[in-house]
């Protein structure tokens, strides 16, 4: 009989309730997965979490977890991801971590070079590269189905007031909107298109002023391609009709997904513009459909896969770090008035090749 991964879930807030709990219901259905602990400061949370998986450990101390999993998600405000993510490591424990996988440059390398030195998984959670529909996309930048890729639009705008959280606070966050949520573009962005060149971002509080950082946020990237990429991203909309959208410009035609269907189109035919005529005979057709929304599901079966079956995440550290120096070295030049070098951040195999790169707002707020 295969043998269960006995899990263990360290803070029990949001995203554990709206989206881990269906990636580790369907595990435990699938019968690799045993929920055996469950862990929140707020003890009523860890206690709702056990009630439902039927987990036989509930503390308000992570500590305590160790002699009952094999494996732990940490899903905890961003200040605490280090110190969670070394204790289980050093206890010889594998590890998802929500991401960003900490909030600055040493902390990630203590964290990478702790699951070498213990030979334990460590993944980080950025669920986008799980899913279908990012294999779909890349696919058709590699195979150039509909021509050369030239531009990448992504929006993210959504209403997100956590009040008296962690989530507004800059050392609890370890930055802005940008750090927080946009290093899941970035991340994306990075694994799609290879290495960046030059970036710009700016941000700001003026629709968000609970937020001690941006709850704001434009980025733009040059890549070594030439591709251009642009993430703006907002906790701030009181409306919204893309919501999370994102536009992939082809020579021979735009790829949309959307997200919240779970759908991908082409658009192509788009007329010539003429000035001062509307209209266009753009032909849309729906080219993929895939589960739509926050699907965290095939990220929980990978992780399993990385203990079970040895595999590698696709979102590993060294790689989640770049996506962070990256996001280090914008806001460096934001606050400096400067354009952004990207160059020489570190790939995978060489991820300590790399002069360190700080976090800016970690030094200025911490
Ligand atoms: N992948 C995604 O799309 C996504 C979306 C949202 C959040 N996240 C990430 O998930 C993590 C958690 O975010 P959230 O939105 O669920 O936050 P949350 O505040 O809802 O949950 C965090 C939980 O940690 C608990 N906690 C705090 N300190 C603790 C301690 N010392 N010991 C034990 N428990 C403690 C809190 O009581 C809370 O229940 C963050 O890393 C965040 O970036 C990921």
């Amino acid at each position: 009989m295969m043998k269960k991964v006995r899990l263990g879930v360290v803070g029990c807030g949001g995203i554990v309730q709206s989206a881990h709990s269906k990636a580790i219901a369907a595990e435990m259905e699938n019968g690799r997965l045993e929920l055996t602990a469950t862990c929140d400061i707020i003890i009523e949370r860890a206690e709702n979490a056990a009630k439902l998986w039927d987990a036989q450990h509930v503390t308000d101390n992570w500590e305590t977890m160790v002699d009952h999993v094999d494996a732990v998600l940490i899903a905890l405000p961003h200040d605490l991801h280090h110190a969670c993510g070394k204790f289980f490591l050093e206890h010889g424990k594998h590890v998802m971590m929500e991401k960003p996988l900490a909030t600055t440059e040493p902390d990630c390398i203590d964290l990478i070079e702790t699951s070498h030195r213990v030979n334990k998984t460590l993944m980080v959670g950025y669920p986008w590269r799980y899913r279908e529909s990012a294999y779909f996309i890349k696919d058709l930048i590699d195979s150039k189905k509909y021509g050369e890729l030239f531009q990448c639009s992504m929006w993210t705008e959504q209403y997100t007031k956590m009040e008296g959280s962690w989530g507004n606070t800059k050392k609890g966050l370890g930055g802005g909107q940008f750090f927080s949520h946009g290093c899941h573009y970035i991340d994306w962005l990075l694994w799609m298109l290879g290495e960046p060149e030059y970036g710009i971002h700016f941000g700001n509080r003026l629709g968000t002023p609970w937020m001690e950082g941006e709850g704001t946020s434009q980025a733009m990237i040059q890549f070594k391609s030439g591709v251009l990429a642009y993430h703006g991203g907002t906790w701030g909309a009181r409306g919204t009709k893309l919501a999370y959208g994102f536009h992939f410009h082809f020579t021979e035609g735009m790829v949309e997904y959307d997200h919240h269907s779970g759908k991908i189109y082409l658009h192509t035919k788009l007329a010539d513009h003429i000035p001062g005529e509307e209209g266009s005979n753009q032909k849309t057709e729906l080219i993929y459909e895939c589960v739509s929304g926050k699907n965290v599901v095939p990220e929980m079966a990978w992780f399993l896969d990385c203990i079970l079956e040895g595999k590698k995440p696709l979102t590993t550290p060294e790689e989640s770090l770049q996506g962070l120096r990256v996001i280090w070295r914008m806001y460096e030049a934001e606050r400096d008035k400067k354009i952004a070098n990207l160059s020489g951040l570190g790939l995978e195999n060489d991820w300590k090749a790399v002069a360190p790169v700080e976090n800016p707002c970690w030094e200025e707020w911490a």
